[in-house]
């Protein structure tokens, strides 16, 4: 019997701007604006206006996700939603009567409800006004939703992150060009970076003044492990700072409560080096996490750069490594993600030995996976076996993490019902339970009847 630790999560993530809808929402997103001004960059152009509808069938999507065996969900609460005056950080009432409904509900069905402040939804308007992560007025505006949100409903919700992948915002935004407003700017990505470590700790800050009864504040990284192309040292070089720059720009500030000195060193030689100040520099030593949600979908594996790094004309981070596909690898010919399970165990033995063994989970893993329709049988269940054999294989690497020490209390899936994404819109589905996105009907997939054996078992015979 493969058993996992007691009271251990077994849920799944979604977000709030792509599960909601739009209904009622005051304020828009970037995505939302994204997709009123250029709907053909979605697939299929369909936007976020309706999402998974779960603004308005919340209850029954709760229930379902229950019968599906989840013990937990984390959504997000929007920024764009929940406040009216974006200045001044005035609640919105429908919006607080929502989510308290939501958060309810979950408790109600005997669900640990975790709750995430920014899943990549920075208002617009913040943007327009701002510059958006750019601007560290934005930085502070943040953190005083933040303390909105645990005033509200941190009596119920003890499970809280401040961001949701925060690299990829740096990527999306002002790198690689796939979150709106798509801008290439090295330097305005590493100003970015540094704000949203700090909008980070100020969160944690508010959380911690705000004594809130069992409360615990983390963050969300997406903890891509690096692996070298081969064992010579230029491969190693690419990966160590693929390293630097990826995860311990984030991970390092969250956990020790400094930034990787030898990224620093790397910014100030460059002549890219963030604003900072002595204040700013103490408020992220004094406002660390107490706990870790890790994404994990695919490995990056490095190596040494075609060209010499300052042969590249400007400056970008990736002029130190190159991408490489290591032969003979398993892929998701879907979403053109590397498959490989052995990672969660990377992972867990990185945290276990450098990072204080500090308590973690799995906040997202996943299998995104086009036209699953066509795995319908007759009784209108979708039977992704695929999935099955995907979530079961991280599960045992992540399983001998645990039992080498490492302390993870969860395990959540991306996503409990096919959800939108971003630009991918509806093309991949990664739920436990299908949506059909014209008649709104969701449908345990086989996949979800089957997390609820392990969920009940706490494991699985072997
Ligand atoms: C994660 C994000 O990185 O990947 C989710 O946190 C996202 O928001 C998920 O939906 C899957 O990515 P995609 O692009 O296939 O939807």
């Amino acid at each position: 019997m493969i058993t996992f630790p007691d009271n251990f999560w077994w849920g799944a993530a979604t977000s709030g701007p792509q599960s909601e809808g739009r209904f009622n929402k005051k304020h828009a997103n970037v995505f939302d604006y994204h997709f009123e001004i250029e709907p053909t960059a979605f697939h299929n152009q369909v936007g976020p206006d309706t999402a998974s509808n779960f603004y308005n069938s919340y209850q029954s999507d709760i229930k379902l996700m229950r019968q599906a065996g989840m013990n937990s969900l984390r959504t997000s609460i929007q920024w764009s939603r929940l406040i009216d005056d974006l200045e001044t950080n005035t609640v919105n009432q429908e919006a607080v009567d929502f989510y308290n409904k939501v958060i309810d509900s979950q408790l109600a069905e005997g669900m640990t409800p975790v709750m995430n402040l920014h899943h990549f939804d920075l208002p617009v308007e913040l943007y327009d006004k701002y510059g958006g992560w750019e601007s560290k007025k934005v930085v502070e505006l943040f953190a005083g939703f933040a303390k909105q949100c645990f005033q509200l409903f941190g009596d119920r919700v003890k499970h809280w992150a401040t961001h949701n992948e925060p690299m990829v915002v740096v990527e999306g935004q002002y790198l690689f060009q796939f979150h709106y407003p798509n801008i290439v700017d090295g330097k305005k990505a590493v100003q970015v970076a540094y704000n949203l470590n700090l909008a980070s700790a100020l969160a944690i800050k508010e959380f911690k003044a705000l004594n809130i009864p069992d409360g615990k504040i983390g963050t969300i990284l997406n903890l891509t492990p690096t692996y070298a192309a081969s064992e010579k040292a230029e491969d190693q070089e690419a990966a160590r700072i693929a390293e630097l720059w990826n995860n311990k720009l984030f991970l390092e500030p969250a956990i020790f409560g400094h930034f990787p000195h030898e990224l620093e060193e790397l910014l100030v030689k460059d002549n890219v080096m963030w604003k900072t100040t002595e204040a700013e520099a103490q408020v992220i030593k004094e406002n660390t996490v107490d706990f870790l949600g890790v994404n994990y979908y695919h490995p990056n594996r490095v190596k040494a750069p075609d060209l010499a790094p300052d042969s590249v004309g400007a400056w970008m981070p990736d002029r130190y490594y190159d991408a490489y596909d290591m032969p003979g690898r398993r892929v998701n010919l879907d979403r053109g993600w590397e498959i490989y399970p052995e990672a969660l165990y990377d992972i867990a033995i990185n945290i276990r030995d450098n990072y204080k063994n500090i308590p973690w989970y799995v906040s997202e893993n996943g299998m995104g996976v086009s036209n699953e329709e066509r795995f319908k049988n007759q009784e209108g269940m979708i039977e992704d076996d695929y999935r099955i054999d995907f979530v079961k294989e991280h599960l045992t690497w992540l399983h001998k993490g645990i039992a080498e020490g490492s302390d993870c209390f969860g395990y959540h899936m991306w996503t409990p019902i096919d959800c939108w994404s971003w630009l991918n819109s509806y093309k991949n589905r990664y739920g436990f339970i299908s949506n059909d996105i014209h008649t709104q009907i969701k449908t345990i997939k086989k996949s979800g009847h089957w997390f609820k054996t392990i969920s009940d078992q706490n494991g699985w015979e072997e």
